[in-house]
């Protein structure tokens, strides 16, 4: 067979059909009432103790910072109550030893500092003022209500919450293993390092990165309806949604029900979708997931992340790359002036090529890849030459890699289809009568769009990442043409800012509200 060919046989493993996509659905929708009822499911539906989404009017300045992928970012953000905010940030990439260090102390001392950091330099009057006042007045409960910043703590992994800043790790996910922070409060553990540097910081909430993004995209998003879902397509991924009160049945009789604000009926609740199917029902399934799932620590578990997610899917090609190049008669990255017999010496792969070496190959490639459309795919080869160690690959090599590319991009979009389907229709956002009656064409107006927020590499720069997502929902029982076009998918940037700043927000207006009951009934 000739390299075109074998590129689209790979290619085709990729392939995951309507029908396949119809029947996740079906198990997604199964495992989300599952999760609801009992712990210890597979897809967690974790109650976030969140209750409201925000409309747009809250007004504050909030503090937030949020750990869950490459960076750590430490914001300051004015909420102006009119839709729109200021946000000040900084970032710092977490140094990879902190990720799989040997206590957790080591890395939440540097976030303290890093928000120690942030305060000096944007907030420094007020950061100063409060130290000297601090070092003057001596006061046995430390600083003044009114001086102290509320925190939002985006903490994007599966954590059990107990309440609105509570919460226990369930585990770790992409590529972070501190074995001694599972089963502890991480508030706590960040809260203790705060107050070991005397910040005038408290943490009044944890967040999800999608409870964030859920926010975010409710506080700026257009007309009145609130948003349903807010996901993430990024380095891992996950969605958060708006559920009954009374669905969440776990919640009934559980130690924590009293911490339940019940005024609006709903909550929302962290899916952890990344571990949706971990047992394969319905999950494709190629011999290049199988050996991306044991380089992990965690195999067999987020197996739905490790299909979509953007830490995962550079490995999954570059594994099929591999596989090509070792397979010699394929051509691909073949040194046509070589006649060894040594693979290292047959390709024009270096020997020190990335592409040897497990999680070599950087997600981003894939949008490269898939995205070039230059004469003789030049980008894609430049790309190849100069950060993969691939000296002289032809046209035929990169048409090759971007065929295959583009396959698992597609694959990973029509997965996402699945999950965002599958709560559209769990919350029966879909099912008015008018949509059984409305033909496909007719148009849609503003007030019933259901809303969701989306975040994340791959929905920002992955080329056609939506469009996929769009194609799929079209042939999804219960969505349809029309359907799909009730479902508006916005990109919410920094929710892990602005959305933990929100919830900061509640949080402290709960906290005041049970402070003004407990003095009432005294
Ligand atoms: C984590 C989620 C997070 C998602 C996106 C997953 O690995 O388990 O908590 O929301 O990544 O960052």
């Amino acid at each position: 067979m000739g390299l075109a060919q074998e590129a689209s046989r790979v290619a085709a493993e990729f392939e995951y059909s309507d029908a396949q996509v119809n029947k996740a659905v079906k198990e997604f929708i199964r495992q989300m009432d599952e999760g609801l009822e009992k712990s210890g499911t597979t897809m967690s539906q974790i109650p976030t103790y969140v209750t409201a989404v925000p409309n747009g009017t809250e007004k504050g300045l909030y503090m937030a910072v949020d750990l869950g992928g490459t960076n750590f970012r430490v914001c300051s953000i004015n909420l102006n109550g009119d839709s729109t905010f200021s946000l000040t940030q900084s970032k710092v990439a977490i140094p990879k030893e902190l990720m799989v260090a040997q206590t957790s102390k080591e890395l939440f001392s540097f976030l303290a500092k890093q928000i120690a950091t942030f305060l000096q330099t944007h907030h420094g009057e007020h950061y100063h003022a409060t130290i000297r006042r601090r070092a003057t007045i001596h006061s046995e409960s430390g600083f003044e209500e009114r001086e102290i910043f509320n925190l939002g703590f985006t903490f994007s992994f599966p954590v059990q919450q107990v309440g609105i800043n509570k919460g226990t790790l369930i585990r770790w996910t992409k590529g972070f293993d501190i074995a001694d922070a599972v089963g502890k409060d991480v508030c706590k553990l960040l809260q203790d390092e705060i107050d070991a540097l005397h910040l005038p910081v408290r943490v009044a909430a944890l967040v999800n990165d999608t409870v964030g993004t859920l926010m975010a995209r409710s506080y700026t998003s257009p007309g009145k309806t609130g948003t349903l879902l807010g996901a993430i397509f990024g380095t891992g991924t996950n969605g958060a949604y708006v559920e009954k009160l009374d669905k969440v049945k776990k919640l009934n009789g559980s130690e924590n029900s009293d911490n339940v604000d019940r005024t609006t009926g709903e909550m929302i609740i962290n899916t952890e979708w990344g571990s949706f199917d971990n047992e394969l029902r319905v999950l494709p399934n190629t011999p290049y997931d199988n050996s991306l799932d044991k380089e992990t620590p965690n195999p067999g578990i987020q197996m739905f992340e490790k299909r979509i997610s953007g830490m995962f899917l550079g490995e999954i090609l570059r594994l099929a790359i591999v596989d090509l190049v070792k397979e010699r008669k394929t051509g691909l990255f073949s040194d046509d002036n070589s006649s060894s017999n040594d693979v290292h010496s047959t390709t024009c792969l270096a020997e020190n090529s990335p592409l040897w070496q497990p999680w070599g190959l950087d997600t981003s490639f894939l949008s490269i890849a898939h995205g070039d459309n230059s004469n003789g795919f030049k980008v894609t080869r430049q790309t190849l030459d100069k950060d993969y160690g691939v000296h002289a690959a032809s046209a035929e090599d990169a048409e090759a890699v971007k065929l295959i590319a583009a396959a698992i991009g597609k694959r990973a979009a029509r997965l996402s289809a699945v999950a965002i389907a599958a709560v559209v229709l769990a919350t029966d956002k879909l099912s008015s009568p008018q949509d059984i009656a409305t033909a496909d064409d007719t148009p849609v107006n503003e007030d019933e769009m259901v809303d969701i927020g989306v975040d994340g590499s791959l929905v920002e720069f992955y080329p056609g990442f939506e469009e996929y997502i769009r194609e799929a929902l079209r042939q999804i029982e219960g969505v349809g043409k029309h359907g799909e076009k009730r479902i508006r998918i916005g990109i919410a940037k920094d929710g892990s800012g602005v959305g933990a700043a929100l919830i900061a927000l509640v949080a402290d207006k709960l906290a005041k509200q049970a402070q003004l009951k407990e003095y009432g009934e005294e």
